[in-house]
């Protein structure tokens, strides 16, 4: 790479419209470019980087792991598969899981295990519900699934088979689906992402479980993003009390090793039989080590709590600096997932942000979304607020 404060990529397909700035390493919540400016990291690789970087615990075992085995293939018993699995089960209160590689892989087999619910049923053309301003992924299905026009825009046709409806809206559902006899399952992020920072009410969560119980459909819960303690408990929807029956995971799950899965509980545990899905790197040795760790880490250093309390201290710092302010709409979020949603579409503050020692991301055109690593201190809190809300300021009075 070469040392530019502009990085260009001939050979990369642009499929993303970059930041032009080159990072060569990073620690703890803190990043450094080529040039050795220093980054606040206020996006954590977009919700991945639970431990944040160079982990001096993670770098070790990671080591030990790639010096012993890095992949074997699923024809053969990996045993710390298992272990994650127990892991993630005692966690969830679930009771199954099949790992794979992103976010879009586990969101994909939930589609899968809700179609074949449906087909074991008896119904030929299962439909699965579907919400406004989601994200799944960008998978031909799971961009079908998502609420967003620009994601879907030139990859036509689209996956038949959902039914699209607002969030936190029990009778919008209750109207959509009424009468369906092959409404399957109900495909919801606990806490929208890329939708920008939108919770479900535990309210609304509670009623589309027992919803689904009514019904027999399948209750399935999004937590790529949302989930992995980011919230201050391991999964969003538990906020609710609620268990889902389907949860896809992801990004934190190993802290920037490339790991996702789906955890079943018992009406979707066992719905796959052997040859209906797999993937190549699903559960590899490596990404599995990167998710014992991490939870292994978490637990040790109390990192649920702290995403929960050093969460609401930013949280709070930003409301009260914030929320007087002309062209600033809602501060919302729960622990380390928050969003600062203006009037008006912000992407340039991204760069400013950025030139000011700071990294984030606008979502939805109009929402900055920071999701930190969960190791962020309180000072780190602060030293964010401070950066994000002169620059927040002086956007909105320049285009008042
Ligand atoms: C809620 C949610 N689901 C799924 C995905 C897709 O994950 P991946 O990019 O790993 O395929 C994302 C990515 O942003 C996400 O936020």
């Amino acid at each position: 790479m070469p040392h530019t404060a502009t990085p260009v990529e001939p050979h990369v397909m642009t499929t993303y419209g970059r930041v032009p700035i080159a990072l060569s390493h990073g620690r703890g919540s803190r990043v450094w470019d080529v040039n050795g400016k220093s980054y606040l990291d206020a996006l954590g690789g977009i919700a991945v980087n639970t431990l944040g970087h160079a982990h001096p615990k993670l770098v070790p075992a990671l080591q030990d792991q790639i010096a012993k085995m890095i992949h074997i293939s699923n024809y053969y018993y990996n045993p710390a598969t298992e272990e994650l699995a127990r892991m993630l089960v005692e966690r969830s209160g679930m009771s199954n899981v099949f790992f794979c590689s992103t976010g879009l892989e586990a969101n994909e087999a939930a589609l899968k295990l809700a179609r074949k619910f449906g087909h074991d049923k008896g119904i030929a053309k299962p439909e699965i519900v579907v919400y406004e301003k989601a994200f799944h992924g960008r998978s031909i299905a799971t961009l079908s699934a998502t609420g967003n026009p620009k994601v879907q825009a030139g990859f036509g046709p689209l996956v038949e088979g959902f039914i699209r409806v607002p969030v936190n809206d029990i009778e919008a559902i209750r109207k959509a689906t009424a009468g369906n006899p092959n409404v399957v399952a109900v495909f919801f992020e606990a806490i929208q992402g890329e939708g920008g920072v939108n919770p479900m009410t535990p309210d609304y969560m509670q009623q589309v479980r027992a919803l689904c119980d009514a019904n027999d459909w399948l209750l399935m819960i999004d937590e790529v993003q949302c989930g992995m303690g980011r919230t201050g408990k391991w999964f969003a929807h538990q906020w609710a009390g609620i268990t889902p029956d389907v949860m896809p995971l992801a990004k934190g799950l190993g802290s920037g090793v490339p790991i996702g899965a789906v955890v079943a509980g018992p009406k979707a545990a066992h719905i796959f039989a052997p040859g209906n899905h797999g993937t190549t790197f699903g559960g590899n040795p490596l990404a599995v080590r990167a998710g014992l760790e991490t939870i292994r880490i978490m637990e040790e250093d109390g990192l649920l709590a702290n995403a929960a309390q050093v969460g609401l201290h930013l949280q709070t710092a930003l409301v009260t600096q914030l929320m007087h302010v002309p062209g600033v709409k809602e501060v919302r979020g729960k622990g380390l997932m928050i969003g600062v949603e203006l009037d008006r579409p912000c992407g340039v503050l991204v760069q400013r942000c950025a030139d000011a020692g700071l990294l984030l991301s606008v979502t939805a055109d109009s929402v900055v979304r920071m999701v930190p690593p969960l190791i962020l201190t309180t000072a780190e809190a602060d030293e964010i607020a401070a950066t994000l809300v002169p620059l927040i300021k002086a956007f909105l009075a320049e285009q008042a």
